[in-house]
């Protein structure tokens, strides 16, 4: 699905055929010094073999890992979620993907932010206090601050770290292009994007603007070279539909699915449609534990398995570091969707 080679592995390659150029050429052939071409071929040999082992276990956030660690939301176990700082922990931590999630603003700008209202992480009710409204059609009655009612140079003037810790104070909400540079050459991307549907219904091409921006920076295809692996994610087939059929977009897609998975993916039916549009299937990880054939199904169809959210708090990673484990040997997951990458990492090796 990748297909890109490590500086490593491409340097390896060159020595390998400068070397047997090198021993076939003229030069050798007519001196006919025969000892020397034998140390000469036996110490070449050595080297090759060295250059092997140090590529082979060269790791590139390039490279497809075997069971691949995808940060939710950035390192968000111990930065503030979707936040540049979680991104660039996850880096640090070596995450081979990081997962975010993306909405539109009220002026079509696309920025990171799991929620589609702005209270939870951000102090959206100090800085705009008269800005909230109720939704129609909310039964609850309760104010919000919806995203899409603001714009993107309001949006900037929030915090949205000082919830997570007063050490993340004024962190601001990320653009799509700021997380794209951040992460661009270090890890690949897992974007999700949020609610697709409901922007669509209020005229938002949501995914024409995804893909807009992923083309503007060279990323929409995966063959290009020098580039991220990009795998989109959605809750809405239709919209993973859409970007397959309609938009016509190469980009590998994952469905998402819930723990009740009410529209029958993880089945055996719904798992050859799924295969129609998807590369792979993110579902919850309880859908696995109840029912470990769908693993079996998938990789029979050639779907790859990347479950969510295993996540601890930063002082207590023993059981989840075992869970992980138990997913990516016993369910044979070929990855996960993890707040702590730290501890997948160590998961994979014991
Ligand atoms: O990547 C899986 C996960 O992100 C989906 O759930 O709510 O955390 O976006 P959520
Ligand atoms: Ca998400």
């Amino acid at each position: 699905m990748f297909g890109l080679e490590t500086k490593a592995q491409e340097w390896h390659r060159d020595l390998t055929t400068l070397c047997a150029f090198f021993l076939s050429s003229a030069v050798f052939r007519r001196c006919g010094l025969a000892i020397l071409k034998r140390s000469l071929q036996i110490a070449l040999a050595v080297l090759l073999t060295i250059s092997y082992l140090v590529t082979a276990h060269h790791h590139s956030p390039c490279a497809p890992p075997t069971k691949t660690i995808i940060a939710h939301r950035g390192a968000s176990a111990y930065a503030p979620e979707n936040t540049l700082p979680a991104f660039r922990l996850a880096l640090e931590m070596g995450a081979d993907f990081i997962e975010y999630d993306l909405q539109v603003t009220k002026d079509k700008q696309l920025v990171v932010l799991h929620d589609e209202t702005l209270e939870r992480t951000t102090n959206v009710e100090e800085v705009f206090p008269a800005r909230s409204r109720i939704a129609a059609g909310d039964k609850s009655r309760k104010k919000h601050w919806y995203i899409y009612d603001f714009t993107l140079a309001e949006i900037k003037k929030l915090d949205a770290g000082s919830w997570a810790g007063a050490n993340f104070k004024d962190t601001p909400v990320p653009t799509f292009q700021e997380t794209l540079d951040i992460i661009r050459g270090r890890a690949g991307h897992f974007i999700e994007l949020k609610k697709p549907d409901d922007y669509n219904a209020r005229g938002v091409d949501m995914e024409r603007l995804v893909l807009a921006q992923l083309e503007r920076n060279n990323l929409a295809n995966p063959d290009s070279q020098a580039r991220p692996p990009i795998i989109i994610q959605s809750f809405s087939a239709r919209s993973l539909q859409k970007i397959a059929a309609e938009l016509k977009s190469p980009l590998p897609l994952h469905l998402l699915t819930s723990a009740d998975d009410k529209d029958g993916w993880l089945t055996r039916d719904g798992l050859v449609k799924a295969k129609r549009f998807c590369a792979g299937i993110s579902p919850h990880k309880a859908s696995l534990s109840k029912n470990p054939e769908i693993v079996t199904w998938a990789h029979e169809l050639g779907l790859r398995v990347t479950p969510y959210t295993f996540a601890a708090t930063p002082h207590e990673t023993e059981p989840l570091r075992a869970e992980m484990f138990r997913f990516f040997y016993t369910l044979k997951a070929d990855g996960v969707i993890t707040d702590n990458p730290d501890v997948a990492e160590k998961a994979k090796t014991k």
